[in-house]
């Protein structure tokens, strides 16, 4: 029984692997991409069939003019669209979350009749939303849309929101189903799939607890700590990569437990090759929570959207603010975020109003564009941007940021600059890989360089519309010669010509930057030493397929070793190189690549877990008292416990304490294997208490998830 069953298991995957759409070039190292962010239902209606499905009729308007309502756009209507959008050299494709959604109307905040045309609101994680496929609400159209991406070289990401289910107190309740069956809902929630507590608010959005535990805008806020709902969340995103989603953009990772996602990621990634960012909602880089979430990218294998710097971007491009916002954002993240270049960023999303309704100058849309294109971070475009599409009605905020897309032109001036910088980005690794230095700047005028060893370029931006600067002092590691501008006059760039200096700072010879301009110069090296410029994910467990990317790899086979450990290769090409994580022991590694002429990479670090990931919720009771600002933290025997760390990062936590003195914390942890821990204070100072006694001992479950309850030793 136990074999046939495993023997059908194994069928069954077979058959998903063979109707799963082909895939392109490894996911992992995403950081050549340029990402397109499409709304489904807005971007264009590629099949009126599905326009108004019998399971959830009346809540299309053809008309188009009630907000709240679907309008038709669909999977079809995308892949209908694609050559647009490889035209424009988009290489990914992120859409909105394209599950099914709630069937009914409910009352937005100010109580008008809303339908989930947006996509956030799921009731069955496992099928595909009836307005957007078929009325059966099969992958059809989904695996048709992924297909003719890839074959235009484009990867899709799909928007995956497992914060919630539909609001808990109208429409379906919070309704869940596991592919047709029907699984719970929140308002008679007898197996406990849902936390119920109060919604979100006030102060409450900068609390640890409650940001995690209490209630997003009256969403039914799974708890994922069920075996059934880790369980059915793992497996919906995992029936995504069998469908060959090459990444996933995470809703409202602030909101979800942020322990649990380590082994969300786990999951993903020991399924196969992806990449997956989130959504931390933050306002700049002194938000309460801020070292929370560099924490949370720099070790859970989940990126982020650059939100800090999306609002210096606004500030400076949008509302004329000095470009040391901008500036200092960059030097900020770049000291605190490990994996820097992974972020993405952004002008403008389906949250906030869009960039043209903020200021209405093409100009300066431009400018953003190009920054967000060359500056550090894979850079993410809000449909339509590229149209200068906006609509302004209240401001032009959500829902009135969501207009439908009208115009298909491949000849604006937005539409080309886009395709330009994508080709940079592919082409010279100083973008994807490279560090970012500013260069000159003031209120006005930044110009910044990006570098990766040899291959340098140089960006320069004067956003001022009526005055002209004189650039003296600038100096590059561009080498001594003359650059005309790589986007051929598009923004009005200028030529420069630089002569030779040293230490990398070769003087640029004085020019005029005319007003409302943007100049991008660039060189590429003719070096042959492999150079590493990225590693994908950045954790996981032997036998965790890991992509490596950079430039000088060369066409033969060479090796590559997680420190002294030589890993088995997959498939090996000159920018690009897959590597099984090999069976060492849980840590730190620094990855190298050894060319078939024995020539020796850089090193770039990655972490080996000890075994795939179990999220385990931990829970000390009676800790040591604290005062305001000290914290309990979690530490133990293995890198994913912090190897005894006693330090805010290295440790696990800051723990929660809902019941003080009680405290918990969910924490990710290797399975099957018996860890030791214990629990530390971190005083405000800094100061470390251990408790005392011998070390906790835990056996972690093989699958599923688990609870361990002590009490802190005196
Ligand atoms: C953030 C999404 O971007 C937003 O549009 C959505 O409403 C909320 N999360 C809830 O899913
Ligand atoms: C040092 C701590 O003092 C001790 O309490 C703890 O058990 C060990 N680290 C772990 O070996």
């Amino acid at each position: 029984m136990r074999k046939l069953s495993r023997r059908l298991t194994l069928v069954s995957l077979l058959f998903s692997i063979l109707l799963a759409p082909l895939r392109t070039a490894p996911a992992a190292d995403f950081k050549r991409e340029v990402i397109y962010q499409i709304i489904t239902d807005r971007f264009f209606d590629g099949s009126s069939a599905n326009n108004n499905p019998s399971q959830s009729s009346g809540l299309y308007d053809s008309t188009k003019t009630n907000w709240r309502a679907y309008w038709g756009g669909d999977l079809a209507g995308i892949q209908q669209k694609m050559s647009y959008l490889a035209g424009m050299g988009v290489t990914a494709i992120w859409i909105s979350p394209p599950v099914d959604n709630l069937n009914t109307n409910i009352p937005d905040g100010s109580g008008n009749p809303t339908a989930s045309y947006h996509g956030y609101q799921a009731r069955d994680f496992k099928r595909i939303e009836e307005h957007f496929g078929n009325s059966s609400n099969t992958w059809t159209e989904f695996d048709n849309l992924v297909t003719a991406a890839h074959q235009n070289g484009i990867k899709v990401i799909v928007d995956f929101a497992p914060n919630h289910s539909t609001q808990n107190n109208a429409g379906e309740f919070g309704a869940l189903y596991d592919n047709g069956t029907f699984l719970g809902n929140f308002s008679s929630d007898s197996n406990g799939y849902f936390h119920h507590n109060a919604n979100i608010s006030g102060g409450g959005w900068d609390d640890r607890y409650q940001a995690q535990y209490y209630t997003l805008f009256d969403l039914a806020d799974i708890n994922q700590q069920h075996s059934t709902m880790d369980a059915y969340l793992k497996a919906a995103a995992q029936l995504f990569q069998q469908h060959g989603v090459d990444g996933f953009r995470i809703d409202a990772v602030k909101h979800l437990t942020w322990g649990w996602q380590y082994s969300f990621a786990n999951s993903i990634y020991t399924f196969g090759d992806s990449f997956l960012f989130g959504e931390w909602f933050q306002g700049n880089t002194s938000d309460p929570l801020y070292h929370d979430s560099y924490k949370f990218a720099n070790k859970s294998g989940i990126s982020l959207l650059d939100f800090p710097l999306n609002t210096a971007i606004r500030n400076v491009f949008g509302s004329n603010a000095n470009f040391s916002q901008i500036d200092s954002v960059i030097s900020q993240e770049g000291s605190n975020f490990t994996w820097k270049e992974d972020l993405v960023t952004f002008i403008d999303n389906h949250d906030m109003a869009r960039f043209l309704s903020v200021n209405n100058n093409n100009n300066r849309l431009h400018q953003a564009m190009a920054f967000t294109l060359t500056s550090r971070g894979i850079p993410c475009i809000y449909y339509g941007t590229e149209q200068y599409l906006h609509n302004d009605t209240s401001g032009g905020t959500d829902p009135f940021n969501r207009p439908m897309m009208t115009n298909f032109s491949t000849t604006t001036t937005a539409y080309q600059l886009v395709n330009k910088l994508s080709t940079l980005r592919r082409n010279n690794t100083a973008i994807p890989y490279g560090s970012m230095s500013q260069r000159w700047i003031n209120n006005d005028v930044y110009i910044y360089e990006r570098r990766f060893f040899g291959n340098v370029v140089l960006i320069a931006i004067n956003k001022n519309e009526t005055t002209s600067y004189n650039i003296s002092g600038l100096n590059t590691s561009l080498p001594a010669g003359s650059y005309s501008d790589y986007l051929t006059n598009l923004l009005g760039g200028v030529s420069i010509s630089v002569s030779s200096g040293s230490g990398g700072n070769n003087p640029v010879t004085n020019f005029t930057l005319p007003a409302h301009n943007v100049s991008v110069w660039q060189f590429t090296e003719g070096a042959s030493t492999p150079q590493i410029g990225s590693i994908g994910p950045t954790n996981g467990q032997p036998g965790v397929k890991v992509v490596i990317g950079g430039k000088n790899f060369g066409s033969s086979t060479g090796t590559v070793k997680f420190g002294t450990t030589t890993a088995t290769v997959n498939s090996w090409s000159p920018t690009q190189i897959t590597v099984t994580t090999p069976s060492v022991t849980n840590g730190n590694y620094n990855v190298t690549v050894t060319n078939s002429s024995g020539q020796v990479s850089n090193a770039i670090q990655y972490t080996v877990l000890t075994a795939k990931l179990i999220p385990i919720t931990f829970t000390v009771n009676n800790a040591s008292p604290t005062q305001v600002g000290d914290y309990i933290f979690l530490t133990g025997n293995t890198i994913e416990l912090g190897n005894w760390s006693t330090t805010w990062d290295g440790a696990v936590g800051p723990m929660l304490t809902p019941n003080y003195p009680n405290w918990f914390l969910v924490a990710s942890v290797p399975a099957g294997q018996t860890i030791q821990f214990k629990f530390i204070k971190i005083a405000a100072n800094g100061s470390v208490t251990w408790e005392a006694g011998s070390n906790h001992q835990y056996t972690v479950p093989t699958s599923g998830t688990g609870f361990v309850n002590v009490n802190w030793q005196y």
